[in-house]
């Protein structure tokens, strides 16, 4: 039986309740407020073990599911802005992919509106189902302010090996801290949420991803989008993480996954952005893409396929180029996997040639780029550390050519600015938005020790012995970055003005 619903809240019967209003509608005086029956949703609400969103702007967003069981799977979506009262005209087909995940788009949406969604198209939503579409670009959400959550290198529960001595459990602890400090201050939920790579231990399969992002943030992954990047491990065994393309994966068992995986889980699993579907230039590829959340631009680049080859490189750098000419927004964020500068379990200066040549091609070929097109923040991982660099340009070479007089944003004392207190940044100086405050994030889930010939001197600060994650604050005029451990306290932070 369908139900029907007046916006009063009350359940009736369709015909009984058209009746009422054209009676209502006869009587004299005022002019009659028309109750327009709500015709309900009157699916079986579905619980699979895969739930996320993804691409979710001002006016759209993909939900994507896969139940373990393919005989019970949902294949509707309802969705409203009343959790108690999903109108049927939402109900939305999903599509089914190759590898058997359920995808609805829905499309349409108010921006900056709170919308609740039942899969498989119950008449009402489980509370935890719910997300808030973007502003508009260039605004501000109504509550004044964009939360972004970033771990890096998370996906240590999926790997026995990692999730062990001071490391066991790192991946729900570095969680967890997020979640403590977010208690502690106020609860605002996360509006986007990046991952930098190596997301599931150790090749990247469909069931480490499982493991390691869908059972490990299933609160924040029904609710807010997830926009990733691709790390090493995402492309199989260690010997293949060179590939330079995706059909070269190949997980380290060498057996095929249960899931036609090919060519690469981690592609099958998102559905990210080819189009500018959500803000931003067309990249033509899911393998780096970039989007727009009200008044901040995020650029999701590819260091560990595209640039291993030449043609590839080349196009990823055009499009960057043409992405970040036209991008008007008042921040920016870029992530990739391997950082520019580092001394945790990879050294930026040791890469040159090998396995992480990448990061002497992101340092080289695109930090020029971010520094001469206002990129205001850069997040990597790969090393399992957390190192903040103060606010740098121009230094493309070895840590031994570093001058802190030259290639960083001074105090008033001469010495580098540390982006807290009285030296915060500015993001417009006298010669212009020229600087970037890089970061290695990768210990969101194993902390593996500094180089002993770290830290980096271009880092104000560095420690490989804290799990922990990024959150990124910002209104119209200020960024805040904290990076908070395990136990929910705030061991760096800095603030960009505007
Ligand atoms: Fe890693
Ligand atoms: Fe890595």
């Amino acid at each position: 039986m369908k139900y029907s619903l007046t916006l009063f809240g009350t359940l009736a019967v369709t015909t009984a309740l058209i009746s009422a209003c054209n009676d209502s509608s006869s009587s004299s005086g005022s002019p009659p407020v028309v109750q327009t029956p709500v015709e309900l949703c009157d699916g079986e609400a579905a619980s699979p073990e895969r739930l996320f969103l993804q691409q979710l702007s001002h006016d759209r967003v993909i939900i994507k599911w896969r139940s373990t069981n393919p005989l019970t799977e949902a294949s509707t979506i309802c969705f409203g802005t009343n959790p108690n009262a999903l109108p049927a005209s939402s109900e939305t087909a999903a599509t089914v992919t190759q590898t058997r995940h359920s995808e609805a788009v829905l499309t349409g949406l108010s921006p900056d509106t709170t919308y609740y969604y039942s899969v498989g198209g119950a008449p009402t939503a489980d509370p935890k189902h719910h997300f808030r579409t973007a502003p508009v670009k260039g605004a501000l959400p109504s509550d004044g302010n964009i939360r972004v959550w970033i771990v890096g290198d998370p996906g240590t529960s999926s790997s026995p090996v990692l999730d062990s001595g001071d490391n066991t459990d790192g991946q729900a602890r570095g969680r967890d801290g997020y979640r403590k400090w977010l208690e502690a201050n106020g609860g605002e939920p996360t509006d986007v949420f990046l991952m930098l790579g190596d997301n599931a231990y150790l090749d990247g399969t469909d069931a480490q991803h499982q493991t390691a992002v869908f059972e490990m943030y299933t609160d924040t992954l029904a609710t807010a989008s997830l926009w990733p990047t691709i790390g090493n491990h995402e492309m199989g065994s260690s010997g293949l993480s060179q590939a330079d393309s995706v059909a070269l994966y190949i997980p380290a068992t060498g057996l095929p996954d249960l899931l036609p995986d090919s060519p690469m889980p981690y592609l099958n699993i998102h559905s990210l952005p080819t189009n500018g579907e959500a803000g931003g230039v067309p990249s033509g590829t899911e393998q780096y893409y970039s989007f727009d959340y009200g008044n901040l631009h995020v650029i999701s680049l590819d260091s560990q396929v595209s640039v291993r080859n030449s043609a590839n490189l080349q196009a990823m750098k055009d499009w960057l180029l043409a992405d970040l000419q036209s991008n008007t927004s008042d921040w920016t964020i870029v992530i990739f996997h391997h950082p520019p500068y580092t001394k945790g379990s990879h050294d930026s200066d040791d890469a040159l040639g090998g396995v992480d040549q990448p990061i002497f091609d992101m340092r080289e070929q695109f930090n020029p780029l971010f520094e001469q097109y206002g990129v205001d923040l850069v997040y990597s991982g790969h090393s399992h550390s957390y190192e903040r660099s103060y606010y740098l340009k121009n230094h493309t070479g070895l840590s031994s050519s570093f001058d802190p007089q030259i290639h960083t944003e001074l105090a008033n004392d001469g010495e580098p600015a540390n982006g807290q207190d009285d030296e915060t940044y500015w993001q417009t100086t006298a010669t212009g938005d020229d600087k970037v405050v890089y970061t290695v994030a990768g210990n969101s889930g194993q902390a593996t020790g500094m180089n002993a010939a770290g830290p980096h001197p271009a880092n104000f600060y560095s420690t490989g012995s804290d799990i922990g994650s990024v959150v990124v604050d910002m209104d119209a005029s200020t960024l805040t970055a904290r990076f908070i451990d395990e136990h929910g306290d705030v061991l760096d932070h800095f603030i960009i003005r505007r």
